[in-house]
């Protein structure tokens, strides 16, 4: 028994997330997750939004809302539709808390106090009429380029040419339209990150091979996006951590104010990921727990030094926590956990282009749910996660993957054998019989796949273990096929029986097996065999004796429906154009 620290990148504040979102970081961590408890680890799984910096200010101004209002209210909805994907978080929290507001001053004043803070004088409009510095976005005016009128400080939308605000013609301010604005000196923090290359380098690079105590190397899609930044990218160029905005973390060295920053806050991706340390303390906080059992995971002079962590992000994500967190932990001097393994994934793109959250295109979290139960997505998305490269999502697919893999295989296996036996020996497991070759032959298979299925979630190999779970399903619909004992209790009641009785115990292993990918589907099967023993399968022989005879059990609702042709024109219809 080993003890696993999981985090998921912790979704922006700013509106529901897509699908596209949900398989690129919570949900495969959740599989994971479920997957350690299941073989019987002690698990702490976090997750949290990510609610500072002018996305979520913008956001908040859209919805005419304070913006400490809407934070409040869309932590509530992302929260609800992450149970409602039955995501196991020991910890959903909120970055902008009280732990993690102490947290991430005191790492800013361990930073300083290693000198890997500068102080760096810089020119920044300022409006007059809102009072305020304004961050580049806030600014607009007419592109240089091309002659849109309404172009960003950082970019025009129009041509996408990156700006800078005294490029623009005409500016003013998108808060308020004033054209009173000025050009002020103001100061900000950096991070010297550049000054720590080579203990990043380092590090990175023993994780490109597998280390001691079997540690297997990062994903390549991971070393490579981390060395390129380090390199040649602008990675590790010294990053500004402080911003002229009223939302986030107030700039302070540790709990002492710091001269020349009031009134800044740190930069969103200063602070978000301090939050799955902060979010951890919470979850102590909100059970009465005490500071021991938050430091256990992330301090390893508190008992961390055991703890493996393992952090699941989309590659967008990958440069900051390759480089940039690592370089705050690090160079804190302070004995603070870091990662040991990074699962990162691709994009996954919606239907012949790419979901877009700005332009609300694809399938959200909260429409997935309101059409079909959470199992049917976690299926597809997982079963279809994007690894190797870019995955697509399409209706056809998905009608198909459904229908297949859910209905076809392993909701039928069940119904059909469920009822059978009701109809033929009555609701309890049957007595009488021996099993023989083919059934020999089948818990050899299921050996087989079940320790490659084993090692493909320990390796967090998403698709290959799902196509494992696929293969198990297949096999137990194939020897129910062939051993038919509808025919075979004509001439052989007892032979019958037995098979009977094996295939009713596949069903409470098809429960324990699937639970990480379909927790509901497999709660009702597992409730259908009256049972609650999930132990994991060690010798697959014994575990399919868990239920004896005289056993009872009960004819489960259907477990998965069929998707029709109608409703999946209907729904490519109806998430075709942009949500508005
Ligand atoms: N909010 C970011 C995103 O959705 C992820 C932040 S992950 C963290 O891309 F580590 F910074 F917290
Ligand atoms: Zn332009």
């Amino acid at each position: 028994m080993a003890r696993i620290l999981i985090t998921s990148a912790i979704p922006y504040i700013n509106g529901i997330k897509h699908l596209g979102n949900l398989v690129g970081s919570q949900l495969p961590a959740d599989l994971y997750a479920r997957y350690s408890r299941a073989r019987g680890h002690e698990v702490m799984f976090i997750c949290a939004t990510d609610e500072h910096g002018t996305p979520a200010e913008l956001a908040a101004a859209k919805a005419g809302m304070p913006v400490a209002d809407y934070c409040a209210q869309m932590h509530e909805v992302q929260k609800n539709l992450g149970a409602g994907f039955r995501l196991s978080f020991d910890h959903f929290g909120r970055s902008s808390s009280q732990r993690n507001r102490e947290l991430t001053q005191h790492f800013a004043g361990q930073l300083a106090e290693a000198g890997l803070i500068a102080e760096v004088e810089e020119r920044q409009v300022y409006s007059n009429a809102d009072g305020r510095f304004l961050p580049d976005r806030y600014i607009e005016g007419t592109c240089p380029n091309c002659g849109y009128d309404r172009a960003r400080g950082d970019q025009c939308e129009n041509c996408t040419k990156q700006l800078d605000p005294t490029d623009l013609i005409n500016p003013r301010s998108a808060i308020s339209g004033s054209t009173d604005l000025e050009v002020r000196a103001t100061k900000h923090l950096y991070l010297r990150q550049s000054a720590m290359r080579d203990q990043l380098r380092e590090w990175i690079l023993s994780k490109t091979q597998m280390g001691g105590n079997g540690q297997p190397a990062w994903p390549v899609l991971t070393t490579s996006i981390a060395l390129k930044w380090l390199d040649d990218g602008d990675g590790l160029q010294d990053r500004g951590i402080t911003r002229d905005l009223d939302w986030g973390v107030p700039v302070k060295k540790g709990t002492e104010d710091w001269p020349g920053m009031e009134g800044k806050v740190f930069y969103v991706w200063f602070d978000a990921p301090i939050e799955y340390i902060a979010a951890t303390a919470e979850w102590a906080d909100a059970g009465g727990r005490g500071e021991g059992a938050w430091e256990r995971w992330w301090r390893t002079d508190k008992g961390a030094e055991d703890v493996r962590y393992v952090q699941f992000m989309g590659k967008d994500n990958v440069p900051f926590h390759t480089l940039s967190f690592p370089a705050t932990i690090l160079g804190s001097g302070e004995p603070w956990k870091l990662v040991d393994y990074i699962k990162s994934f691709n994009y996954l793109n919606y239907d012949g282009g790419q979901f877009s959250t700005s332009q609300g295109r694809g399938v959200f979290m909260d429409q997935a749910l309101s059409i079909l139960p959470s199992d049917y997505w976690r299926w597809w998305l997982l079963s279809h996660a994007p690894e190797s490269g870019d995955s697509e999502f399409t209706w056809e697919n998905f009608q198909a993957s459904v229908n297949k893999d859910l209905a076809d295989v392993l909701g039928n296996f069940v119904s059909r054998i469920t009822k059978f036996c009701r109809s033929k020996f009555g609701e309890t497991v049957p007595e009488g019989g021996a099993s023989g070759a083919r059934e020999a032959a089948l818990a050899a298979e299921l050996e087989t796949r079940v320790r490659a299925y084993e090692g493909f979630m320990e390796a967090m190999e998403v698709r290959k273990a799902a196509g494992e779970l696929r293969a198990i399903w297949v096999a137990g619909n194939e020897y129910l096929q062939a051993a038919a004992p509808w025919s075979v209790v004509k001439e052989d009641p007892e032979a019958a029986a037995a098979i009977v009785r094996l295939s009713l115990n596949l069903v409470r292993l098809y429960a324990v097996l699937s639970q990480p990918f379909i927790p509901d589907a497999a709660a009702a099967m597992m409730t259908a065999m009256d049972c609650d023993d999930w132990s994991w399968p060690g010798e697959i022989g014994a575990a399919l004796q868990a239920l004896p005879a005289g056993h009872g059990f009960s004819v489960p609702e259907v477990l998965f429906r069929k998707i029709t042709d109608e409703e999946r024109a209907d729904w490519q219809q109806k998430f075709a154009g942009v949500r508005n």
